[in-house]
């Protein structure tokens, strides 16, 4: 049985009561700073107060890491300032990682149909995820759990199974039809099926994995599917309901839900 845990509050201070060395992963999607309306986070602060969330979380993420730990770190460009001119949070990201002393692995790249089309420019169509390691030679990378199919069926020098999913991966948004029928109201839920794969790939059954930009909970519910200990922390306790009601159903009954949702 996996345990799940989630705690309300603000992460930096909640992170300081997990043990050193004792989360095997961390992934997050932290505030992006583009004045989503999430509650009780102001989504719109200066760059300097944002770097300085990011790379207090990401000292703490280092310190809880196992010394074979990754850091999942979720972040895209972003239309920044009056002008909207495009500020690539990826790269501050990249900085403050390294800053902490965190390796990159791969800078995956996110990408997606469904969203906003744009008229002055070219409509954003991708976030990144940076993944981090504290040791270059050392950390966990389960490739056979989250191989996909081969592109060419009947090549017969193909065998195994399946390809590596590369440092590109299509998953969709969470879009407003999945929110309405599943009565969820938090504007910014990433695809349980991709932390699924980030979780396989990066952690054994039993480990415990931590998000601490919890959101609506979607962390939390893929590490209990995948018998996983997960730790979340929320700032908004507006999301207490939807973040119970997600692992109680969508922890366990995923099949049923999938077919309700075709
Ligand atoms: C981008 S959302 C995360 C969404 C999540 N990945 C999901 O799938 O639902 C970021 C969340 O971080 C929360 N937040 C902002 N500042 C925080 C802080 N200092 N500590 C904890 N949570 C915070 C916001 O309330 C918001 O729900």
């Amino acid at each position: 049985m996996s345990k799940i845990v989630y705690k309300f509050g603000d992460c930096r201070e909640l992170i300081k009561e997990v043990p050193d060395k004792s989360v095997r992963m961390v992934v997050t999607s932290p505030p992006y700073n583009i004045g989503k309306k999430y509650g009780k986070y102001s989504d719109k602060v200066t760059l300097e107060q944002w770097i300085e969330l990011i790379d207090s979380i990401t000292k703490e993420i280092y310190r809880v890491l196992t010394d074979d730990g990754s850091f999942f770190l979720n972040l895209s460009p972003i239309p920044y300032g009056l002008d909207k001119e495009i500020l690539p949070l990826p790269y501050i990201g990249y900085n403050i990682m390294k800053k902490n002393k965190f390796y990159l692995r791969n800078l995956i790249t996110w990408v997606f149909n469904n969203m906003q089309n744009c008229t002055k420019r070219l409509s954003g169509r991708y976030e990144n995820i940076l993944w981090g390691v504290k040791d270059l030679n050392n950390y966990v990378f389960n490739l056979d759990d989250i191989r996909i199919p081969y592109i060419t069926k009947n090549d017969k020098r193909l065998t195994g199974n399946g390809r590596n999913p590369t440092d590109v991966w299509y998953f969709d948004r969470v879009n407003n039809m999945t929110k309405k029928k599943l009565n969820l109201s938090h504007p910014t839920i990433y695809p349980v099926e991709m932390i699924e794969r980030i979780i396989k790939m990066s952690t054994n059954e039993g480990d415990t994995v931590l998000d601490p930009f919890l959101g609506s909970g979607t962390t939390l519910v893929a590490a209990k599917r995948l018998n996983r200990t997960g730790i979340g922390f929320e700032l908004d306790t507006k999301y207490r309901e939807e973040i119970e009601r997600r692992i109680q159903l969508e922890g366990q009954i995923m099949e049923q839900i999938k077919l309700d949702l075709k």
